[in-house]
């Protein structure tokens, strides 16, 4: 079985209600008017922007339109409780989310967050039918220091500790190594193709056939210009884009480039 890309735009804390509806209208045109795209295509929104991209998501019915969801930046692990400023699984699941990212670098540097939280975040998330997209990645000292194989295995394996080969459904890796995130400097190739394939190796022999089939996307200054030869690493299965997923022209040109289509 092959494995459908994914792209997904990371808006991180950007735009306002009426920009996320007015791109989302300017993106489902494109998408409308162009070829046929065999990948799947998410948003990462800011909270407040779930609503409006979800309702502008749904009232989409062209082309393509099979292929959207929109989902969130972060997910906390309980149910409910005291936990001022979190939102459960459940919550964004009855909000309309689809998937959240989980353990992204921002959260990891500047909000404390660590693998075992991964971990809970990720669980819950599956947990409550939304899918994960599990971030991880090795800073520039790490890289430098020449311990990305080293860190990125330890960090998946924490992260991954509490799923099991049937959560691998609802599970997708992406590998954002901290220096080339908003620095314009994209991982090369190889460095894409060698690091994918130690994460598909790691989830092979985690979960097997089950770990065969998850996705795993670069993510990292990428823009149209340069997702084409990325994608076209052996076990790079798409993007996550921040800057470039911004501008609905530009994230719909790289998706089509990374697709070759
Ligand atoms: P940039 O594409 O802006 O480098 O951001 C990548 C990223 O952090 C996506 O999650």
């Amino acid at each position: 079985m092959s494995i459908r890309p994914l792209f997904v735009g990371n808006w991180k804390m950007n735009k306002l209600r009426a920009d996320a509806q007015s791109y989302c209208d300017k993106f489902c045109e494109l998408l409308s008017s162009g070829p046929e795209l065999d990948a799947d295509i998410w948003l990462s929104v800011p909270l407040t922007c779930l609503d409006t991209v979800k309702d502008a998501l749904a009232g989409y019915s062209g082309k393509n339109s099979d292929r959207l969801a929109v989902g969130v930046q972060n997910v906390h692990w309980l149910e409910k409780g005291a936990h001022t400023a979190e939102v459960s699984a459940q919550m964004l699941s009855d909000a309309g989310a689809r998937f959240s990212l989980i353990g992204h670098s921002e959260r990891r540097q500047y909000y404390g967050e660590d693998d075992e939280h991964v971990a809970l975040r990720a669980k819950a998330a599956i947990d409550n039918g939304l899918a994960a997209v599990v971030c991880v990645g090795e800073t520039e000292e790490q890289y430098r220091a020449g311990k990305t194989e080293q860190v990125v295995k330890q960090s998946l394996r924490t992260s991954l500790s509490s799923l099991s080969a049937e959560d691998c459904k609802l599970l997708n890796i992406a590998y954002e190594p901290v220096w080339a995130i908003g620095t314009g400097l994209a991982a090369t190739p190889e460095i894409a193709r060698d690091v994918h394939r130690l994460i598909r190796a790691e989830l092979q022999e985690l979960y097997a056939d089950s770990g065969a089939q998850v996705r795993i996307v670069y993510g990292g200054s990428t823009n149209p210009d340069n997702i084409s030869v990325l994608c076209q690493q052996e076990d790079v299965c798409g993007g996550l884009p921040g800057g470039a997923s911004l501008d609905p022209e530009t994230f719909y040109k790289l998706i089509v480039n990374g697709l070759g289509a």
